[in-house]
């Protein structure tokens, strides 16, 4: 029984992929020659040897496929080099073990398959969301492979070059595998979770399949590819890299380029969270009621070590303004309106609900005013804050984006990770996470 059969009675669907998907795979699915394979049987063994050392000795002919086939180095003589070729071909495909995501294509059908370091594997027809789990074990070229659904199957391996091999059980077609991926395709970071790209468009990827805005799309990823195969049947291959776990770029074939960022908005008890981190700004306001009643443990266990760290360093930090309820926000922000006009008050005062302050997860150090941004604490604060998990949440110049003007001594924790993250970016929070900071009233 072939590896395919298996997967297809797992698997319930087989839903062919849409025309034009296919025609990039035909060149692919062609079989290509396996060299060494002298009678054509997709296995390389004894059989190949006394044919070809048969034929070396002068006792036998070979047809003129067989004859290709015997050429191992394909310089169009059939000779003892071949020969020795041939042997080295047995020899690796006893010795070499497939490992990572490959694409396995066949008469029937393409799907993912991926084979672990311990012998672990699962694959998934490429049309499917699930995957299928299996167990795989390598005894010389015979590769045995069970899954639950089915009693093993065993085939033989023959290795093309260091990407591709056939997977060959009797009686059955030849499977043709290309390495794709070091990544297993149903694990990982890779293609997988809501993003927004700079074309203003949205996508939920996952992993194989997906939908940009309210289109459903299939997803091929590759290693340094992926090609995202729309309803009509037309698609779109673009160059893969990633910046960090929140990002990566698609360079598309006609040159364009498009940015993605991770951005998941959940909202629970009314407090909304953006890939699970806790926002608070001109969009996304706090609830009235909702009252930590001071800065969090984590900001201050965070904090301590960070003034201890700037003490070695001859700087004094202390907090001038942490956590700060809704009705004192309210309160403080009425001042600033009836000194300053509303105007000018939004440029540097949230509204009661749109504070930081109200989160416990935002202080104020030294002096709330401009003259601690020419102080050495402003200086070192800018320079070392993400390394205790703090930012600078309203950095010089960004008032557009932050939505307020620069605030050297504002700091917002956001952990270690993300904090180290937002800072190598150069980035605010709100382009960080690709979300706006505007007063919708
Ligand atoms: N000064 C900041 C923006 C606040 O009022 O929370
Ligand atoms: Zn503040």
């Amino acid at each position: 029984m072939k590896l395919i059969q298996i997967a297809a009675a797992a698997v319930m669907t087989t839903a062919l992929l849409p025309a034009a998907a296919v025609q990039t795979h035909a060149a692919e699915a062609e079989m290509p020659l396996l060299r060494a394979d002298v009678n054509g049987d997709y296995v390389i063994n004894t059989q190949d040897m006394v044919l070809l050392s048969r034929y070396l000795l002068g006792g036998g002919e070979l047809t003129a496929e067989q004859a290709e086939r015997a050429d191992c180095d394909g310089d169009g003589t059939i000779d003892t080099f071949d020969l020795i070729l041939l042997r080295k071909s047995y020899v690796r495909n006893a010795i070499e073990d497939p490992q990572g995501t490959y694409i396995c294509e066949s008469s029937e059908g393409t799907r993912y398959v991926w084979f672990g370091e311990r012998g672990e594997g699962s694959y998934a027809d490429i049309t499917a969301d699930d995957s299928v789990p299996f167990t795989h074990s390598k005894w010389g070229d015979e590769i045995e492979l069970h899954s639950s659904a089915e009693e093993s199957i065993s085939a033989k391996i023959s290795w093309l070059d260091g990407e591709r091999f056939y997977l060959k059980s009797s009686g059955a077609e030849p499977e043709l595998f290309t390495h794709k991926s070091d990544v297993p395709f149903d694990k990982g970071p890779y293609l997988i979770g809501e993003y927004v790209s700079d074309k203003g468009r949205s996508y939920t990827l996952n992993w194989l399949s997906g939908s940009c805005g309210s289109e459903d799309i299939k997803v091929l990823p590759m290693k340094t590819r992926a090609q995202f195969i729309y309803s009509d049947g037309t698609y779109k291959t673009g160059g893969f890299s990633r910046m960090d776990k929140f990002h990566f770029t698609l360079e598309w074939e006609d040159g364009t380029v498009e940015n993605f960022t991770r951005r998941e908005i959940t909202v629970k008890d009314g407090i909304t969270y953006v890939n699970g981190v806790l926002i608070a700004n001109k969009t996304y306001a706090l609830p009235s009621t909702y009252a930590p009643g001071g800065l969090l443990p984590e900001f201050n266990t965070a904090f301590a070590k960070m003034q201890a760290a700037a003490k070695q360093d001859g700087m004094s930090l202390s907090i001038c303004s942490g956590y700060r309820s809704y009705s004192y926000q309210a309160q403080l922000y009425n001042n600033y309106v009836a000194r300053d006009g509303k105007t000018k008050a939004d440029t540097y005062s949230a509204r009661p609900g749109h504070s930081e302050h109200q989160s416990g997860l935002a202080a104020d150090i030294n002096y709330a005013g401009d003259w601690f941004n020419t102080t050495p604490e402003a200086k070192w604060l800018a320079e070392n804050c993400y390394k205790y998990g703090f930012i600078i949440r309203y950095p010089k110049g960004k008032d557009d984006i932050t939505g307020y003007k620069y605030e050297g001594w504002h700091i917002r924790y956001l952990g270690d990770e993300l904090a180290g993250l937002v800072h190598d970016s150069g980035l605010t929070l709100e382009e960080y996470f690709s979300i706006d900071s505007k007063y919708s009233y």
